[in-house]
């Protein structure tokens, strides 16, 4: 399965003069790229600029929120992203769910995003690692709750992020996800997606995020059992995600 390298670059950066910068350094740092595939996720207000610097690099939101125009105050429709020119959209990620967002709003948002035409990148993954290994459990609460209603046809569509809360590079006390966590899990994210889906998940791509950098993008894309990588921090250093990139490139 073709690599991807997604960077989210959450509320970052302040400026839009600083989002060009940013995104036309990469632009330049992944000439002749071929076999990997880029997204770069920036705050939607920025999209419309970035667009046009560049068409290798595909563009995703951070969020999307159902039905197409109506009274919702703040949000932005999957359908509007999509006429934006923006082919995915990260969904359910730890931080906006940290502000409250549940597993069935995020299965009404991966459903919208599906029928807008857009790509969901689905983020699950536990906060905490107990002793007993609840947190597979939890991993597959989240995994069925956000998928429920999707239909065979529409799954090879999703891209499943595997995210430990724990790893992320903004959480206090953070530690390090092994290879080996990450293969263990998305062996078990494959398989409750192949008992709901059977035959079509051979084409759904799972994906890891948490810390990914230069050090460790390549022990995770050769022994982590996934498809792509989703740096948040590192995809703000030009040189830095264009190093990842470069690495998926070579695997
Ligand atoms: P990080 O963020 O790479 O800075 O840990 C990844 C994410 O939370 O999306």
């Amino acid at each position: 399965m073709k690599k991807i390298i997604i960077g989210n670059w959450k509320m970052n950066p302040l400026t839009l003069k600083d989002a060009g910068k940013l995104f036309s350094s990469v632009t330049k740092g992944i000439y002749g790229i071929k076999k990997t595939d880029v997204v770069i996720c920036p705050p939607v207000l920025y999209i419309e600029r970035l667009k046009k610097l560049s068409k290798k690099i595909s563009l995703g939101a951070q969020d999307a929120f159902w039905g197409e125009v109506g009274p919702f105050t703040g949000q932005i429709s999957a359908h509007m992203l999509y006429n934006a020119g923006i082919r995915y959209v990260i969904l359910g990620h730890s931080e906006r769910r940290e502000l409250g967002e549940t597993s069935e709003v995020v299965n009404k948002k991966v459903k919208e995003s599906l029928s807008a035409g857009l790509r969901p990148i689905l983020c699950i993954g536990e906060s905490i690692r107990d002793e007993s290994h609840g947190y597979f459990n939890l991993v597959k609460n989240q995994l069925e709750e956000c998928l429920n209603g999707v239909s065979k046809n529409s799954i090879s569509k999703v891209i499943v992020m595997y995210e430990p809360v724990w790893a992320i590079s903004s959480t206090a006390n953070r530690r390090d996800a092994t290879s080996g966590d990450c293969r263990e899990m998305a062996i078990f994210i494959r398989k409750i997606l192949s008992d709901k889906f059977g035959g079509e998940v051979a084409n759904v791509r799972i994906i890891y995020g948490g810390s990914v950098s230069g050090k460790n993008a390549e022990d995770f894309l050769k022994n982590g059992g996934v498809d792509g990588l989703l740096p948040g921090r590192a995809s703000l250093d030009a040189k830095k995600f264009v190093e990842i990139i470069k690495i998926a490139e070579k695997i």
